[in-house]
């Protein structure tokens, strides 16, 4: 018997095949006879197609076939919303009539030969358009309520949540703090572009893609051509990272599946860097007002929190903008509006803590002007309006690890020795800031399903359907599944990635460990109690000898009532040292500790680099990330790795501290884990800017903090 696997940190049971060269990733899956296709997009953003010229373009060396709104199949786009989809709205609909919505939207889509050919005679095809006025410049659209708020764990709420009178709260209050924050639209940027290949066997489709949720490729494509989700099989056992932009099933993948039916050959499709700035989302450009209230001791007595986001003209995102401000802190007068500025712009989407990295940057920037205007240390000031319960819903918390995540982090960081007085701190030339933020993120947990087979050998298959976008899926899931069976995890092969294995909800909202992992964890404890009881023995291996074939067993994990009795969230706390060339502007981040209370960490080394990549997100958020969108037309100039800057490794700090605050959660799920990959990006951004105002006394209020605006 094998015991406390969960807990160990284990290297990743796929990093061999990954450093190797031995992961398939989509666009690997090569298929004999396999054609390419090229997409020509929209040069407007608004409009209608007035004209478009094929001729030229069919007569390419190893053209077969170019597709267009006059000639494409018109296709069936059944009704259908995934869990990933925004709630009011419809999806864009490829090559099905002559309007156009948004810069960069597939018009035509060429097949041919090879991926040089479609690529050249997508360059031959001649459209022309009736252009419209459309709306693209962000600063002056007049933001709207949107029909419904989309929450965590895909609820919904009203767009406006008030309690208590924030307006005589804010206008009698000792002090008071109101300021707008800017993020700009930021894009997600994995390493791998999505890619599709599609082959087509009668009205059977496979589908090689990149995804966050086979399942709901499956569902979608299965909506968009008419046909059972149960005849197309998806493939995706490797995501070189996603972050958000392969949870919903976008437009290429449906331009695959239709060339490759027009093709009579398997299809490969791959968007270029530049292209996955024009279809696979984006965190939308969000404008947010906080208005705090307190008084003189430091006690808040008024937020308001009026926070407004891009979304396109055909489907109504929102994301949880603005919930943290609803219970983080205690307040009896909460006031939040969540509004949307529609325009021609492609539907944005879930980016790395989606809703929270955003909002909770307006929240804890906030809450720092208001420290300094209080003259009140930063983490005191957290501490005097820490909630005994969640405030909003009424309702305690499952657990909440705060103080002791701000008495780690401001141990290890050495908090104690700062100096409050901004540009007191110094290192030669150089201003030197230290900040933090408090961070959160929701327990999310949606029914998921698994399989586990026990074989005469002792050894055991298990699988789900889930995907592994880097945060380490396939070795944490190894490690459950090893120790809910009893056996050695060299024993114990676990398989993700394909929708023929049982169902799973996207990889995301940090939801996988705590939804898959439960129902991995049932299934092997079940196919366990099966093979010992049918073996009639106490030790398994035995068991499995004496039945002399396999066992298996399958299970579901389903949430229960606990969110009726609880709120259940991941709390943590993040520090940053900045160090600010006075002369030149720069910022360098020199260190982050954040301390977590995530409940189980299953295992610690993934768990850390989780954190570790949220750090740098962050790092990412705060100085460098901007898509920039040209106001008159909605193109994004800098649509390259060259001029839209992320972190590199000279950009992230040599001290990334994680620690993890010990929690033990018996109410979220069987597992204990609150979800780890989102709470890490949490509270970055708002502890560097507030870092840098305590290095240069600027108030850096629009993100990303460059250098210019520090000078
Ligand atoms: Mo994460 S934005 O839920 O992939």
């Amino acid at each position: 018997m094998t015991t406390a696997i969960i807990g160990k940190p284990l290297s990743r049971v796929d990093g061999r095949q990954k450093v190797t060269g031995q992961a398939t990733y989509a666009a690997e899956f090569d298929q004999p006879n396999q054609a390419y296709a090229a997409v020509v997009r929209s040069t407007v953003a608004a409009g209608r197609i007035a004209s478009i010229e094929t001729a030229e373009s069919e007569q390419a060396p190893g053209i077969i076939a170019v597709l267009t709104h006059h000639n494409a199949p018109k296709l069936a786009y059944a009704p259908h919303k995934g869990f990933t989809d925004p709630v009011v709205g419809e999806r864009l609909h490829v090559l099905q009539d002559d309007r156009v919505n948004h810069q960069g939207q597939p018009v035509a889509l060429v097949v041919a030969d090879t991926l040089e050919q479609a690529g050249h005679a997508a360059t031959l095809v001649r459209v022309t358009y009736a252009p419209e006025t459309g709306t693209t410049d962000v600063t002056r659209v007049e933001p709207v309520l949107p029909t419904q708020q989309k929450t965590d764990q895909g609820s919904t709420q009203p767009p406006e949540t008030r309690r208590g009178d924030h307006e005589k709260a804010l206008a009698g209050a000792e002090v008071n703090v109101d300021e707008t924050y800017v993020i700009p639209r930021e894009n997600h940027n994995p390493i791998e572009m999505h890619a599709t290949i599609a082959a087509w066997e009668g009205d059977h489709l496979t589908l090689w893609d990149k995804s966050q949720w086979v399942h709901g490729v499956a569902d979608e494509i299965g909506a968009v051509f008419g046909i059972p989700a149960e005849n197309i099989h998806v493939v995706s056992p490797f995501v070189g990272g996603a972050f958000g932009s392969a949870l919903r099933t976008w437009p290429h993948v449906t331009l695959a599946a239709l060339g490759a039916r027009a093709a009579g050959r398997p299809v490969k499709l791959m968007l270029s860097r530049r292209e996955m700035y024009y279809g696979v989302g984006y965190r939308p450009h969000t404008v947010q007002r906080v208005a705090l209230g307190a008084s003189r001791d430091g006690r808040l007595t008024a937020i308001l929190h009026d926070g407004y986001e891009e979304t396109s003209n055909y489907e109504e995102f929102s994301e949880a903008l603005l919930s943290a401000s609803q219970f983080l802190h205690s307040c009896p007068n909460v006031f939040t509006r969540h509004r949307i500025a529609p325009m021609n712009v492609h539907t944005p989407t879930y980016m790395r803590a989606p809703g929270e990295a955003s909002g909770v940057f307006a929240l804890e920037a906030a809450m720092d002007e208001l420290a300094v205007a209080l003259n009140i240390d930063p983490v005191e000031l957290r501490l005097r309006n820490e909630p005994e319960q969640d405030e909003f819903k009424n309702l305690p918390f499952s657990s909440r690890s705060t103080r002791e995540c701000y008495r780690l982090a401001a141990g290890r960081f050495g908090w104690d020795r700062r100096s409050p007085e901004p540009r007191s701190m110094r290192d030669g030339r150089l201003l030197i800031g230290w900040g933090m933020a408090t961070a959160t993120y929701p327990m999310n947990f949606a029914p998921a399903s698994a399989m586990a087979r026990l074989l005469p050998d002792g050894t055991a298959e298990v699988a789900s359907a889930a995907s592994d976008m880097g945060p380490g899926t396939w070795t944490s899931m190894t490690q459950v599944a090893a120790e809910a069976l009893g056996l050695p995890i060299e024993q114990v092969k676990f398989s993700l990635g394909d929708s023929r294995l049982p169902k799973t909800p996207p990889h995301g909202g940090s939801m996988t460990m705590a939804s898959v992992g439960s129902a991995v964890q049932a299934a092997c404890r079940k196919a366990r109690e099966d093979a010992l009881a049918r073996g009639g023995a106490n030790d398994l291996a035995a068991a499995m000898r004496r039945i002399g074939q396999a066992v298996e067993a399958t299970a579901d994990s389903a949430p229960g009532d606990a969110s009726k009795r609880f709120s259940m969230h991941s709390f943590g706390a993040v520090f940053t040292e900045v160090a600010v060339d006075p002369d030149l502007g720069e910022t360098r981040v020199r260190r982050i500790v954040g301390a977590y209370g995530a409940g189980r960490i299953v295992n610690p080394k993934t768990a850390r680099s989780q954190c570790v990549g949220g750090m740098i997100g962050g790092i990412g958020m705060a100085l460098m990330e901007h898509s920039i969108v040209d106001a008159r037309n909605g193109r994004v100039p800098n649509a390259n790795f060259a001029e839209y800057a992320v972190p590199v490794h000279a950009d992230a700090p040599p001290v990334m501290d994680v620690i993890f605050a010990e929690e033990h959660d018996p109410h979220v799920n069987p597992l204990g884990v609150k979800g780890l990959g989102e709470i890490a990006m949490v509270g970055v951004a708002p502890a560097i800017t507030n870092a840098i105002f305590h290095a240069t006394g600027k108030r850096i209020r629009e993100l990303p903090v460059t250098p210019d605006k520090l000078l």
